[in-house]
């Protein structure tokens, strides 16, 4: 048990580095929370103009998903952690994404740093959901669609790639945090307002 509370508090913390701040600040951009959708991921910075600092967003964001939950699963066997501490880990990491204790509480949508979970747990499904998202992307030019449409094939590609029960009931948890994190998105969808991916801020916005 303490070595449940130990992994879950770790991915916690783990979630809770939002990159789009860090990089931001880094580089010296506006806080994200300030411009754009005021959202700090990826797409919002890309909002700033700023290519490469969207970039290393995407992956800083990505990989402390891959880490949290790929350093839960490397530790398995030697500790004797299960696929239920593996399960709980990957939802705790987004939970940290979004709610990060570090910046108030006021996190991202959670996209980024699913897809380094969905990795970690298994290559396959985190491929066929990326597929998904770009897919989607191509076509429409919308991100928060593509995430959407990506959260929702997340739990059969998980049952189809894994089987496992308790990594099912977690992917559905994100995708299901995921989509609720994306309740504006989906406003903006259905008005026709959602902007295209790249394109900018309006200056003062
Ligand atoms: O990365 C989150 C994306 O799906 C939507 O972001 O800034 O358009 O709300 P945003």
């Amino acid at each position: 048990l303490v070595l449940t509370l130990l992994c879950t508090l770790a991915a916690y913390l783990l979630g809770s580095l939002s990159f789009a701040v860090i990089v931001s600040r880094l580089s010296g951009l506006a806080d994200p929370r300030t411009y754009g959708s005021n959202n700090p991921g990826a797409t919002n910075v890309l909002r700033s103009g700023n290519k490469k600092a969207a970039a290393l967003t995407l992956l800083g964001d990505a990989l402390k998903g891959l880490i949290a939950v790929g350093a839960v699963r490397l530790l398995a066997a030697p500790l004797g952690l299960t696929n239920e501490d593996i399960a709980i880990a990957s939802v705790t990491v987004i939970v940290g994404h979004m709610w990060p204790v570090f910046f108030g509480f006021k996190g991202g949508k959670g996209v980024a740093t699913s897809l380094g979970v969905l990795l970690a747990l298994n290559g396959w499904m985190g491929l066929a959901v990326l597929a998904v998202w770009l897919f989607v992307a191509k076509v429409m030019k919308i991100s928060s669609l593509s995430a959407l449409c990506a959260a929702l094939v997340a739990p059969l590609a998980c049952w189809l790639f894994t089987q496992n029960q308790s990594w099912l009931m977690a992917v559905s948890i994100i995708a299901a945090l995921l989509i609720w994190r994306h309740k504006s998105n989906i406003t903006g969808l259905l008005s026709g307002k959602e902007g295209k991916i790249g394109q900018k801020a309006d200056p003062g916005n």
